[in-house]
C-alpha cells in the first residue's frame, strides 16, 4: 500500500449543519480579505493578498486560522488540486482541520468537481515513498479533516473518484520510484494481479514461454540477457452492457534500462529505474477504470523486462523477429523500449480497437527537446490526436505535438532486415523513434506518448512530490471519460 493519506481521515459536513463562517480555514478572494477579521493592515504587512495558493497563519486563541488565497481568476481542477495541496503542507502538524474549501470553489466548479479536486489534492501531496527507509521517518499528523460542502452534494460518488485517482497516481509512482532491484518484470506483473484481484478488472499473463510461443521476438531480444524472466501483462476492463468501442493502452515496461551491451554511462545509467513509468501509468489508470465503469472496452498491455549485458544478451547487428513478423536489425541495445514495445502494439492492434495509446520513457532526445514537464506526442491519426491532446488538457498533463515526417523514414531502413532499431543520422531522436514504432500499428488511429521528461520531478510543487509524479494516469483516465 502506497503511503498517502487515505479517505478515512476526510469527513464530508454538509453546510447546513454547519457554521460556515467558523470554518478553521477560510479560503479567501482578494476583494474578501475584510471578512476574515483582521486588519488590512496586519495582511498586507505580512504580505497576503488573497493569490492563488498564498496561505497565512492567524493564531487566535485556541485555534489556528489559515487565510488560504484562491486569486481572482476562475479556478480550474487543477487550480483546486494545487490549493488543497497547499492546506495540506500549512496543516499537517496540526490534528485536525476543517476547511470549506470545496465549498468556496463549488460555484465555478460545480460540487462535485470541487469535492473531487480537493480531496485528490490532499492525499496526493501526502504521498510519501518510504517503503525502503530503515528508520521512518515521523508521520504527519493530520488525520481529521472535515470538509464543508454545498446541501445534497454526491460526495459519495465524488470521494469515490477522488480515491480512485488518488491511488492510482500513487501506485504508478510507487512502482517508479521503486529501484531495478526491488522491482523485476515478475514483480511487476504480480502488482497488475492484485490490481485485478481488487478490482474485478480481466488479467492476463505471458511468461518466457507464452511470450516465445507467441512470437513475441523484441520482448524476447531485450530480455536475452536477464537473469529474470520476461512478462507480457494484460489487463482489460469489460463493460456489463453493450460496449460502445475499444480503447487499447500499452506501456513500457523496462524495469531497469542498463542499455544492454552498448551499456550506459554513470550519468545514463543512474536515474533508469525509472524506465517502466509507461508501464507504471497503464497499471495505474486500469486500477481506477472500475470506479468510473465506462461502457467501452478497456485494455491495457504492458511489455516487462530488464534490459542487461551479459554474454547471451542480443548483440549489436543481432535481428529479432516481432510478433507481426517484421524483422529488425538491433544496432543499438539501448534503443530497447521500442523493441518491447513493438510487440505490444502488434499485439493491440490485433483487436481492431478504435484508439492506441503507447506511454513510454523512449528517448532522451523528447527530454533535449521538451524539458521535464512536457511529453512528446505523435500518433497517425488527426482526431485521435486531438482526443488524447484533450484528455491531457483536462488532466492537466502537459503534452506538445510533434511530428512523424515520412522524410526521416529512411533512416529506419537496413541493410539485412525490414527496419533498424536506431536511425542512421544525429537528429530528431523522438521523432525517428516515434517512427519505428508507426510501423508497428497498421491502420489503426495510435498515439505515441514520449513521457521521459514527466515520468519524475525534481522540486516539491503543488500536489507534486520529488520523484516519479504518476504522470500518464490522469490523461488515461480522461481518455476513457471523454469517449
Ligand atoms: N530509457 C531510455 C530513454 C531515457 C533516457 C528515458 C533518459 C529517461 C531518461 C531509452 O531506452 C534509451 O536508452 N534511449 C536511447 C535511444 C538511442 C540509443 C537511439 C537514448 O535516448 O539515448
Ligand atoms: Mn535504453
Ligand atoms: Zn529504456
Amino acid at each position: 500500500m502506497p503511503n498517502q493519506l487515505t479517505i478515512s481521515s476526510i469527513n464530508v459536513v454538509f453546510s447546513e449543519d454547519e457554521d460556515v463562517t467558523t470554518a478553521k480555514d477560510r479560503p479567501v478572494r482578494p476583494g474578501e480579505l475584510e471578512d476574515l477579521g483582521v486588519s488590512k493592515e496586519f495582511l498586507i504587512a505580512n504580505e497576503f493578498e488573497g493569490k492563488l495558493q498564498q496561505t497565512l497563519l492567524l493564531s487566535r486563541q485556541e485555534e489556528v486560522v489559515i487565510a488560504l488565497g484562491l486569486g481572482d481568476q476562475p479556478l480550474t481542477a487543477a487550480d483546486a488540486r494545487a490549493t488543497a495541496a497547499t492546506l495540506w503542507h500549512s496543516t499537517k502538524h496540526l490534528d485536525s482541520l476543517t476547511s470549506s474549501l470545496p465549498l468556496s470553489i463549488a460555484a465555478e466548479l460545480g460540487n462535485e468537481t470541487a469535492l473531487q479536486a480537493t480531496v485528490e489534492g490532499l492525499l496526493l501531496a501526502s504521498y510519501r515513498f518510504d517503503e525502503l527507509k530503515g528508520t521512518p521517518e515521523a508521520e504527519p499528523k493530520l488525520d481529521r479533516i472535515n470538509l464543508l460542502v454545498a446541501d445534497g452534494v454526491d460526495s459519495e460518488t465524488a470521494l469515490r473518484k477522488a480515491e480512485a485517482v488518488a491511488s492510482a497516481i500513487a501506485l504508478s509512482r510507487d512502482l517508479v520510484n521503486r529501484p531495478g532491484g526491488s522491482l523485476s518484470a515478475l514483480q511487476l506483473a504480480d502488482e497488475a494481479v492484485s490490481v485485478a484481484e481488487n478490482t474485478g478488472l480481466e488479467i492476463e499473463i505471458w511468461d518466457k514461454q507464452r511470450l516465445l510461443n507467441e512470437r513475441c521476438g523484441g520482448i524476447i531480444g531485450v530480455n536475452a540477457g536477464s537473469l529474470e524472466e520476461p512478462r507480457l501483462v494484460r489487463m482489460t476492463w469489460r463493460p456489463k452492457g453493450e460496449s460502445r468501442g475499444t480503447i487499447h493502452f500499452v506501456g513500457k515496461g523496462i524495469t531497469f534500462d542498463t542499455g544492454g551491451l552498448n551499456l550506459k554511462t554513470f550519468e545514463g545509467m543512474k536515474e533508469m529505474k525509472i524506465d517502466m513509468g509507461g508501464a507504471a501509468a497503464v497499471i495505474g489508470a486500469m486500477s481506477a477504470i472500475a470506479a468510473y465503469a465506462p461502457d467501452l472496452t478497456v485494455i491495457g498491455t504492458c511489455c516487462c523486462t530488464d534490459n542487461q549485458p551479459s554474454p547471451t544478451a542480443t548483440k549489436p547487428g543481432d535481428v529479432l523477429k516481432i510478433r507481426n513478423g517484421k524483422t529488425v536489425e538491433v544496432l543499438n541495445t539501448d534503443a530497447e523500449g521500442r523493441l518491447v514495445l513493438a510487440d505490444g502494439l502488434s499485439i493491440a492492434v490485433e483487436d481492431q480497437p478504435d484508439l492506441i495509446v503507447d506511454l513510454a520513457t523512449l528517448t532522451g532526445a523528447c527530454m533535449v527537446a521538451l524539458g521535464q514537464r512536457y511529453a512528446g506526442l505523435m500518433g497517425n491519426n488527426e482526431a485521435a490526436i486531438a482526443k488524447v491532446q484533450t484528455a491531457a488538457a483536462l488532466a492537466n498533463e502537459r503534452v506538445w505535438h510533434l511530428p512523424l515526417p515520412n522524410e526521416y523514414r529512411k533512416q529506419l531502413d537496413s541493410e539485412i532486415a525490414d527496419i533498424q532499431n536506431i536511425g542512421s543520422g544525429r537528429f530528431a531522436g523522438a521523432l525517428v523513434a516515434g517512427l519505428f514504432l508507426q510501423e508497428f500499428v497498421g491502420e489503426s488511429p495510435w498515439v505515441h506518448l514520449d513521457i521521459a521528461g514527466p515520468v519524475t520531478t525534481d522540486e516539491n510543487e503543488a500536489e507534486f512530490v520529488k520523484g516519479a509524479t504518476g504522470f500518464g494516469v490522469r490523461t488515461l483516465i480522461e481518455i476513457v471519460n471523454n469517449w
